[in-house]
């Protein structure tokens, strides 16, 4: 197997101006989102939000980004639409947005080779589990299901496989006694945050 490494993201010198521009794509409460734009705003990340874009209209992320005066764009999926159309008019809206860095935050559409091309070792995603080890969906039911005993989050650039990109940065959270996957979605999320945004400032060359 080829070497990989997460941190070959960043350039000796970055290729984009900083503060790094960022879209933020979510599906649902976007939780790592107001973190991540927290940090931003507190200058913990050398970066700003100039998009939040969702593909459902009923994402509460879209709601979140709004109060804080962010633009936020809703691309949904049409019925019959063509999945390549789709991916056509989202990474149309980045790129009218001028995004640098794409960072996915409970995006729960899994992009295409041909997508994930056209942005290659631009796209970051946090998931919540320690990868390789339960990837895809419901990671803390399947770390729960397995009984793992320590489970955690991973921040990885994004590849054309589901949560296979290199990892950029992990930290492990235990599976306790008696945890169902409410708990143990919690204790993990409360390291998502913290960890997005500082491997973002390390992956940015800022931090
Ligand atoms: C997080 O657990 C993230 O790791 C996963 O989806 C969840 C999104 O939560 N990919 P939120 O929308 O950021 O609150």
């Amino acid at each position: 197997m080829t070497a990989v490494d997460g941190a070959s993201f960043v350039a000796p010198v970055p290729w984009f101006p900083l503060p790094a521009r960022l879209a933020v794509l979510l599906s649902g409460r976007g939780s790592n989102f107001q973190s991540l734009a927290d940090a931003c705003d507190a200058g913990e990340v050398p970066a700003r939000v100039v998009l939040v874009l969702s593909d459902r209209a009923d994402a509460a992320g879209l709601a979140k980004a709004r109060a804080r005066g962010l633009p936020a764009a809703v691309v949904e999926r049409a019925p019959g639409e063509k999945r390549a159309t789709h991916e056509d008019r989202i990474a149309a809206a980045i790129q009218a947005a001028g995004a640098d860095v794409r960072c996915l935050a409970g995006f729960m559409r899994v992009l295409s080779p041909a997508f994930v091309g056209r942005f290659e070792r631009r796209i970051v995603n946090i998931h919540p589990s320690l990868l390789p080890s339960f990837p895809g969906l419901e990671a803390q039911r399947q770390a729960l299901e397995h009984g793992a005993k320590v489970s955690g989050a991973t921040v990885h650039l994004v590849d054309a496989g589901t949560d296979t990109g290199p990892i950029a940065a992990q930290e492990a959270v235990p599976v306790l006694t008696g945890d169902d996957e409410a708990s143990l979605a919690a204790r993990i999320l409360a390291v998502e945050h913290r960890l997005y945004a500082a491997t973002l400032a390390r992956l940015l060359g800022g931090g």
